[in-house]
């Protein structure tokens, strides 16, 4: 789960990273009455930022200084629905304005593929860091970090001097690095960033700019990351599906897949894609696998999900019969069409294989659902739910 700035934020200060007062608000008149408490401390400048879950808000026009707490409310006025890239601000973060000497790059985060963590740190921060790390990659220091051993006092140095940083600033860099390694650490994250970190003109290194990702294999040790999910954006039917405990993705294509199992439902996606080419262009709703055991009722809130989405116009279920043979994911099929009875509208391809597979055709046929066909191949019937997609 990715977190917004001000989540961030409200995280780094619990763990002692040195950050600036922000408040979130959701109306202008709130970003004013935050703005009047807030700029107290800062001769009345605060910044409104835009707070969405991407990069680039300050290009966007997204992040703005205000003078005032009468030009704060106008800020928040026009950067609240505002759209960046695709995301619509529900809400700003009214923030203290700093007085910026400079402006630096710090993270760390998942190297999957080297199975350890990585620390990235630049002097030259604020700016866009991928493209500096295209342009001048001398300038991004990219540190190893062994997870067994973490940022400890000499990581931390070997960074901030890896970075280039000198005297009392990288004494207090180092300070910074190692605190947001604890955030990292305890709150069991797979990314940090902080960009910018900043030099204020008083001499403080402050984190002006938070990016952080929560990794949610790790929620059960972590009750109090729930309250950070950001429900509004959760869509329905994702939210229905994980209430039911299905691993259901929504995509945005017209051919709604149910199969048994990730990899089988992944190389599904990509065989509809395919066989959609040649009607119009129709993809993949959706991602469901409903894994190993088909029952009746896992097949029926699995219909039931996919069946209620108003993008769907074909579904296709594709099963590979194993410990759960073909009879019983067949029986699971009719149940769930009986149990949804006329709510159940939309063609139905189904391509049965493995255990028992001519059982589990016999059921299917015998029960003879006009709704159903069946079709012998993993092509053959992507190519008609497509079709069928294309006709409704
Ligand atoms: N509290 C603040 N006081 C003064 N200047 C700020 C403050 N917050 C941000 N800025 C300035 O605005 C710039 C952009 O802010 P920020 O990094 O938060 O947004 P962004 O980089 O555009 O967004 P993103 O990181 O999502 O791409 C900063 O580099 C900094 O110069
Ligand atoms: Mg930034």
């Amino acid at each position: 789960m990715d977190l917004f700035e001000y989540q961030a934020r409200d995280m780094f200060e619990k763990h002692g990273v040195p950050v600036l007062a922000g408040a979130v608000a959701t109306t202008p008149a709130e970003a004013r009455e935050a703005a009047e408490r807030i700029g107290a401390s800062s001769g009345g400048v605060t910044v409104v930022k835009a707070q969405v879950k991407t990069g680039g808000r300050g290009k966007a026009g997204g992040v703005k200084v205000a003078k005032s707490a009468d030009e704060a409310e106008q800020h928040a006025a026009a950067i609240l629905g505002m759209d960046i890239k695709g995301h619509t601000v529900h809400r700003v973060m009214v923030a203290q304005g700093a007085a910026i000497a400079e402006e630096y790059y710090f993270s760390i985060l998942l190297d999957r593929a080297e199975r350890r963590y990585l620390a990235m740190c630049s002097k030259e921060g604020g700016v866009e860091i991928e493209q500096l790390a295209v342009e001048r990659p001398e300038a991004l220091a990219r540190v190893a970090v062994d997870p067994n051993v973490g940022i400890d006092d000499a990581k931390a140095a070997e960074i901030v001097s890896a970075a280039g940083f000198e005297g009392d600033t990288a004494e207090k860099v180092r300070e910074v690095v190692k605190t947001l390694w604890t955030v990292y650490r305890e709150e069991d994250a797979t990314l940090v960033e902080v960009n910018p970190l900043v030099r204020t003109e008083s001499g403080d290194v402050v984190a002006l700019d938070g990016k952080v990702t929560l990794d949610g294999n790790a929620d059960f040790r972590h009750p109090d990351h729930a309250a950070l999910e950001d429900t509004g954006a959760t869509d329905p039917l994702e939210a229905k599906a994980k209430e039911k405990d299905l691993n259901y993705v929504k995509l945005d294509g017209s051919v709604g897949i149910i199969g048994n199992g990730a990899g089988l439902v992944m190389s599904t996606l990509d065989v509809v894609a395919y066989a959609g080419e040649e009607f119009g262009g129709q993809k993949p709703a959706n991602f469901l696998d409903i894994g190993g055991g088909a029952s009746a009722e896992v097949m029926a809130n699995g219909l039931d999900i996919i069946l209620g989405d108003p993008q769907v116009k074909a579904v296709f279920v594709n099963v590979f019969g194993g410990i759960t043979a073909c009879d019983a994911v067949a029986n699971g099929i009719v149940g769930a069409l009986d149990t949804l009875g006329d709510e159940a509208t939309k063609p139905l391809v189904v391509r049965l294989d493995g255990n028992n597979v001519e059982e589990g055709r016999r059921i299917l046929a015998e029960a003879n659902h006009p709704l159903v066909s069946i079709e012998a191949t993993m092509d053959g019937a992507a190519r008609r739910a497509a079709e069928l997609a294309s006709q409704n």
